[in-house]
């Protein structure tokens, strides 16, 4: 995903749609836009005291200008491993305030890694690659993630004027408050270490301890498989079966170190059936976290002895739905945290909602000041009482005593009348890296970027969500 941040369709019509709503403004959202999808293409414009315009460098397949070629590399190795350690993991470093040494002529410039070496191999990897390895263990902390994973984005009012931020995705800060901050870095599950010792390059390479691989997985197998489906006219020039190895791979992440759930108990009396679900968090930030269109619910069914559904919650709708979500028949809606459900139109969905000013829902990233509904499941450690403003859960899950550090506890209470055991019951986790919401809204600009990002999504919405985990349990 970071090496096509900048191809990516999803992101192309989101910077189309906040243009178009804030058209006074469009200029300065292009740039803001490029500074962690185009950073290379951002950074120089910058150097040149001019604005990223992105739609101008749009990767295409057509020969193009340096800037394009630089805008087409994403977060490419040069960008990230040319960042200095100076104010990691301070404010001053987020969204995009990284440094990045451009004083130094070409050829004089450090990129960093985290082995010391020798002068010898130093002067074949300057005459050949231009840039000087030099150790830095910064690399190896999570504040270097952290420069671009954690983005405040400015609110812009009716005249296109800024009004606010938000902080709209901020899996750094999250991290930071979690019982992980003091054992475990992003690069230690996200970038997995070969056990044994590996030559890193092929001419000369020493046997290297502890090789990281750049395999950044996370949890967007969808557009992972959008990029591939759509690969020439999105100029993709990733082999189509890397790109199918990378979203295995995040399949993988999601379904086995994401989440977990459990039937903790169930218990029929007095016509009513209860169940009572734990659902834990195994990722070292809110899971969903990140871009607040990610959402992850919970399905549930109970199946009498002749095998007929006797309730579902949070069954799949055709298009990338959820059914019951108020969210997804109505804009201006969304479904609250829950603590129990006793209503099939009802669900259990993990997201974060957020507001413009004004308190109405949107999923304009400039036009929203903060979140009405925030109860993505708290990774372990994390304690919500003391949680800063910017992190802190929003709405009903703030009060609830079960939603806590790690995990949420939730009961239904589902009426079955004179129905007799045994009952089925099976609960399913579902990860969807876009919601309907957040694809259908951009169905009502017109703009080659939004069009053509709603087409793939409808082509694509029976496969926009993926099963992470689930469990059963006959009550006899
Ligand atoms: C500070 C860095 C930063 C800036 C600035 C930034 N983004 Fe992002 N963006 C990210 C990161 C990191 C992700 C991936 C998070 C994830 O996968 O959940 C992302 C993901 C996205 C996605 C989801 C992509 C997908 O494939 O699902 C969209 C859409 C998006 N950004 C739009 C924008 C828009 C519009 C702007 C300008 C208003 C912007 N971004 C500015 C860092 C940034
Ligand atoms: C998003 C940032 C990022 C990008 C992009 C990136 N790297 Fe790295 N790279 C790292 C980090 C972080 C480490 C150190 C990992 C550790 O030791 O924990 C690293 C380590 C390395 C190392 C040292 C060996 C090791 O694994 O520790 C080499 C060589 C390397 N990267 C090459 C590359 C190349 C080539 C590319 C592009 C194809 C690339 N990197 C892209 C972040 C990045
Ligand atoms: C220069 C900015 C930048 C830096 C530094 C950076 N990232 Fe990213 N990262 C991005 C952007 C932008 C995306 C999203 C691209 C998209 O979805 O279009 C992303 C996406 C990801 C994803 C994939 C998310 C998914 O949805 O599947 C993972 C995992 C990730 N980054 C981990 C890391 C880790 C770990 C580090 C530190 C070693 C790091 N990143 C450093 C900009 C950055
Ligand atoms: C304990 C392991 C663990 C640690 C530590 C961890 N992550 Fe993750 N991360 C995961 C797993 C598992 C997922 C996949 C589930 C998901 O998408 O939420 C994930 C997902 C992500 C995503 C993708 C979300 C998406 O929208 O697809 C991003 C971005 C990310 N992590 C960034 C980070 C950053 C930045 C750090 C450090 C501040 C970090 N992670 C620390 C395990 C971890």
């Amino acid at each position: 995903m970071m090496a096509n941040a900048s191809k990516d369709p999803y992101w192309q019509a989101a910077v189309r749609r906040e243009t178009l709503d804030h058209p006074q403004a469009q200029a300065h959202i292009q740039d803001e836009c490029a500074a962690c999808h185009m950073p290379m293409a951002r950074d120089q414009a910058h150097v040149q005291g001019k604005e990223t315009s992105v739609f101008s460098l749009l990767p295409t397949l057509a020969k193009q200008s340096p800037s394009a070629l630089w805008a087409a590399d994403g977060v490419s190795c040069t960008l990230c491993h040319q960042i200095q350690s100076r104010n990691l993991g301070k404010a001053e470093s987020f969204t995009a305030g990284f440094v990045i040494d451009t004083q130094k002529s070409p050829g004089q410039r450090p990129v960093f890694g985290p082995f010391t070496v020798d002068s010898g191999r130093t002067r074949v990897m300057q005459s050949a690659g231009r840039f000087i390895p030099t150790r830095g263990l910064h690399m190896q902390e999570a504040g270097l993630c952290g420069s671009c994973h954690t983005l405040y984005t400015h609110t812009r009012g009716p005249d296109g004027n800024i009004i606010g931020q938000l902080p709209e995705q901020v899996p750094y800060l999250e991290w930071r408050h979690s019982s992980y901050s003091d054992h475990q870095s992003c690069q230690s599950c996200h970038m997995p270490t070969i056990e044994r010792p590996m030559p890193i390059t092929s001419v000369l390479g020493l046997n290297r301890e502890m090789f990281s691989r750049h395999a950044f997985r996370g949890g967007n197998f969808f557009v992972l498989n959008m990029l591939r489906r759509y690969a020439t006219p999105l100029a993709v020039n990733a082999w189509p079966q890397n790109l199918a190895v990378a979203c295995r791979e995040t399949e993988k992440n999601l379904t086995t170190s994401a989440a977990h759930v459990q039937i903790e108990a169930v218990r029929v009396s007095d016509g009513e059936l209860t169940v009572r679900l734990r659902l834990s968090n195994l990722t070292g930030h809110k899971l969903p976290t990140a871009y607040p269109s990610r959402r992850v619910w919970i399905h549930l069914t109970v199946k009498d002895a002749q095998g007929r559904c006797i309730f579902e919650s949070g069954g799949r709708a055709p298009g990338g739905g959820i059914a019951g979500n108020d969210n997804d028949q109505d804009p201006t809606l969304y479904e609250p945290h829950y603590r129990y459900i006793d209503r099939e139109d009802q669900v259990q969905i993990y997201e974060s909602i957020m507001v413009t000013p004004e308190e109405k829902v949107t999923t304009g990233l400039l036009s929203a000041i903060g979140f009405v509904k925030d109860n993505r499941v708290l990774p372990d450690g994390f304690d919500k009482e003391t949680a800063d403003r910017d992190i802190a859960v929003q709405g009903r899950a703030r009060k609830d005593p079960d939603f806590t550090g790690g995990r949420d506890r939730i009961r239904y209470v589902i009426g079955v009348g004179n129905e007799k055991p045994p009952f089925r019951v099976h609960a399913r986790l579902w990860y969807q890296p876009i919601s309907y919401r957040w694809a259908q809204n951009l169905d009502q600009y017109t703009a080659p970027e939004t069009d053509r990002f709603v087409r793939y999504y409808d082509a694509m919405s029976a496969d926009s969500a993926l099963l992470m985990t689930d469990d059963m349990r006959t009550v006899k």
